[in-house]
């Protein structure tokens, strides 16, 4: 089905489940501990052997000598596969060669090979016996170093943009901004560690795997083991968080596979926690230049941002620069992208790569420019909204509510009791503050299928390669399905996370929800026109409701429709330009108040309010978790997640989750999430958008925001620990 804008009345709009807040029909599974994650096929796979991941001891260099003879002899091993035994890996679409690194190391914790035993503890003692000897090369590991060696990427669609004269304008305007910030390496630190077991049958590859998007998956793992697509099956129905670190195949993936065919048992692989900071991705460090030109009442006339970031040879860019395109408005503007090349581990998405860092610059300098002109911020960035796309102004955006969510949210969180000058609010030993920042994520829509069956029970079964990566992918299927065919939704039965389904959207960029149910949508449409000709109906009278397909007199039961058979269709959504055609977006406001302890610098956020169009919200108790956990993750990202650099040795040392802090309940206080009322018939036939980015988008800054209306310090290196507030507080005065 090729999607026509604007969508038009569809069964969508009854809005009887779909729009509901409704609990998740995957919660039972995971509370009772019958969901079965990727190291969990213990009835599938009652002995399985287990592979233990020999990691990279240097940052770059070449391993000099190998020797693994020892762990071969050790209690229970079965086999131990390295670079040189395996055979050269195939590159996959996403630089799947260097998942199994030797003899040139690129990156530290890179993996080198994979003991199997019997048993996890005997795969671990083995691979303590490998004994490796390096040549240490010299790595570049500094971004701040490496800046002034970066160039434009080749491989960014679009790494430059400019409009105008920026450099002409801003030296004419009389109020000027120029500031640089500085974002750390993040880590995605998911629950559920990257886990594998591989099972050969034949030629065929079975991979139980935890995995965002099944079909990229298929395609690295054949290109990688230099297969047929054919051969290879993911399956990943239930995964313990992602956040676009498993967009992509990791070692586990590549070395159980490896490590079954050479041990001819089915083997599984977790990375240990330690492992996974060095040997999977992570979000690159930026150092990120603003500069905004206004005139005095407080109109941007210009506005410029450049960013820098690095990765290993061949890597990307992040694109930290992408929502200030399209947030403000203001005629002459560019922004400019440069890529150095750093040989610490790969850099890649994670949740809003761009736009998240890139909100943690250009909103703490929207803050800085709104002080500098003595105006309220919230008023500030109302003034310079725009309903175009400021690059392109014959685009217009399909839904912009930006303005709305801003004085909405300013209205709900009491911001008119901020004090505009800082440092003035005490509460007994807490420097008090409010911040505000604007949030913004691109909306993309991607192709989707989707299979559904109705079978003589009046039951409706999706199969689709979606994944729910925690994010509520069931239940909104579900809830598309009994919408569609007039079910109560307890008749709905999800198969996710299979390459043997339709391929779908897929989880990443917040595409899954608006796109793999679209794609849903499309299988159900075509269902229905089956079962209305099945009963004699034309497809386009046919009505579905109560269990039932009726028109005027005639009422059949779905399950009488299918008496005699399952009746099946399979469809897909296809997008076709319609990006083109409009800027497709999700807003939101952010809003935080801080407490800052005089004496010891430490910031604790009080409350944090967040109000977001993002078009019609499928199911507002799973949007809302979405975004309580996106926003969550932005307090991290303010106060305490760092991937620590050791410079000299190329590597980040704060490796688990002892070092790489991130908030834990008492950290996070009372959060409300308002959605507007929305709903974008631009975006598809289910008018939604998706939430799961938008919702870290621009918290981080809210949080810097607040914690300078609180302190009156301006800090901008993330994160704002303590130690940097603590020198500028003002002197505790001592009982
Ligand atoms: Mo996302 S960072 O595309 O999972």
């Amino acid at each position: 089905m090729k999607f026509d804008t604007p969508a038009g009345t569809n069964p969508i709009d009854n809005l009887k489940v779909v729009g509901q807040p409704l609990d998740r029909i995957d919660g039972p599974h995971k509370t009772t501990g019958t969901a079965t994650y990727a190291y969990e096929w213990h009835d599938a796979f009652p002995s399985p052997a287990y592979g233990y991941v020999i990691a990279a001891g240097i940052g770059k260099g070449r391993i000099a000598s190998m020797d693994i003879e020892d762990a071969k002899a050790a209690p229970g091993v079965l086999a131990v596969v390295t670079a040189k035994n395996a055979g050269r890996l195939g590159k996959g679409d996403f630089n799947t060669a260097r998942l199994l690194g030797g003899p040139e190391i690129q990156h530290y914790h890179q993996a080198i090979g994979l003991v199997v035993a019997e048993t996890f503890e005997q795969a671990r003692a083995a691979a303590q016996r490998v004994r490796v000897q390096y040549d240490r090369g010299r790595g570049a590991f500094d971004l701040a170093l490496a800046k002034p060696s970066a160039k434009r990427p080749t491989n960014e669609a679009k790494p430059d943009s400019a409009v105008g004269d920026f450099e002409r304008a801003f030296e004419e305007a009389p109020v000027q901004l120029d500031e640089t910030y500085t974002t750390p390496d993040q880590s995605h630190m998911m629950m559920e560690p990257h886990a594998s077991i591989a099972h050969w049958d034949g030629d065929q590859l079975t991979l139980w795997t935890s995995n965002q998007m099944i079909n990229w998956g298929r395609g690295d793992v054949a290109k990688t083991l230099g297969i047929g697509r054919e051969n290879v099956r993911l399956i990943s129905p239930y995964i313990g968080g992602g956040f676009g670190g498993k967009l992509f195949v990791r070692s586990d993936a590549v070395l159980a596979a490896l490590g079954a065919r050479a041990a001819r048992r089915p083997v599984k692989v977790a990375l240990p926690r330690p492992m996974m900071a060095n040997n999977t991705t992570h979000r690159p460090a930026t150092i990120q230049r603003i500069r905004i030109g206004t005139t005095r009442d407080g109109k941007i006339t210009a506005i410029a941002h450049e960013s820098w970031s690095g990765d290993l040879p061949g890597g990307g860019a992040e694109m930290a620069v992408q929502q200030t395109r399209f947030l403000y408005a203001g005629a002459n503007r560019k922004t400019t992208t440069r890529l150095a090349v750093l040989d610490l581990p790969e850099g890649n998405a994670m949740r809003a790569p761009g736009e998240a860092p890139g909100l943690m610059a250009l909103e703490v300098a929207m803050d800085e420019m709104a002080e500098k002109l003595q105006m309220d911020p919230v008023e500030f960035r109302i003034l310079n909204d725009t309903q175009v796309d400021p690059e392109d102004p014959q685009r217009p955006f399909s839904q912009r509510q930006l303005n709305t969510c801003l004085s909405e949210g300013a209205e709900r969180f009491g911001w008119k009791q901020r004090n505009a000058q800082p440092g003035q609010v005490r509460d007994g030993r807490w420097l008090v503050g409010m911040g505000v920042a604007a949030g913004f994520r691109n909306n993309l829509t991607t192709k989707s299928a989707a299979r559904v069956r109705l079978d003589r029970q009046g039951m409706v079964t999706v199969e689709t390669d979606m994944t729910d990566i925690g994010t509520g992918s069931y239940t909104i299927i579900a809830q598309t399905a009994a919408e569609m065919l007039g079910v109560p939704i307890e008749r709905v039965v999800v198969k996710l996370g299979d390459s043997s389904f339709p391929v779908s959207a897929g989880s990443g960029g917040q595409w899954g929800a608006n796109s793999s149910t679209a794609g849903v949508f499309a299988a159900c449409d075509k269902l229905r026109r089956a079962i209305a000709e099945k009963v004699g109906l034309a497809p386009d009278d046919a009505v579905f409701a109560d269990v039932q397909v009726r028109f005027g007199d005639r009422i059949v039961p779905l399950a009488e429709a299918a008496a005699d058979g399952d009746i099946v269709a399979e469809e897909a959504i296809e997008f076709g330009d319609l990006a083109k055609k409009f800027q497709q977006s999700t807003f939101a406001a952010h809003f935080c108040e801080v407490g800052v302890d005089v004496a010891t610098g430490e910031t604790r956020v009080r409350r944090m309010l967040a109000v977001c169009a993002a078009g019609r919200i499928l199911n507002p108790k799973s949007a809302r978790s979405q975004v309580i956990g996106a926003m969550t993750m932005g307090i991290g990202a303010a106060l305490s997640e760092e991937l620590v650099v050791d410079k000299r040795l190329g590597f980040f040392v704060n490796h688990d989750l002892a070092g790489y802090e991130v908030p834990v309940h008492a950290d996070v206080p009372h959060q409300e999430v308002v959605f507007l009322d929305e709903v974008d018939p631009m975006s598809s036939p289910m008018k939604a958008k998706g939430v799961g980015e938008l919702g870290i988008c621009g918290v981080t800054a809210a949080v810097a925001n607040a914690i300078y209306n609180a302190t009156g310090i301006r800090v901008r290196e993330y994160p704002i620990t303590l130690d940097k507030l603590l020198p500028k507080l003002p002197p505790v005065q001592r009982a």
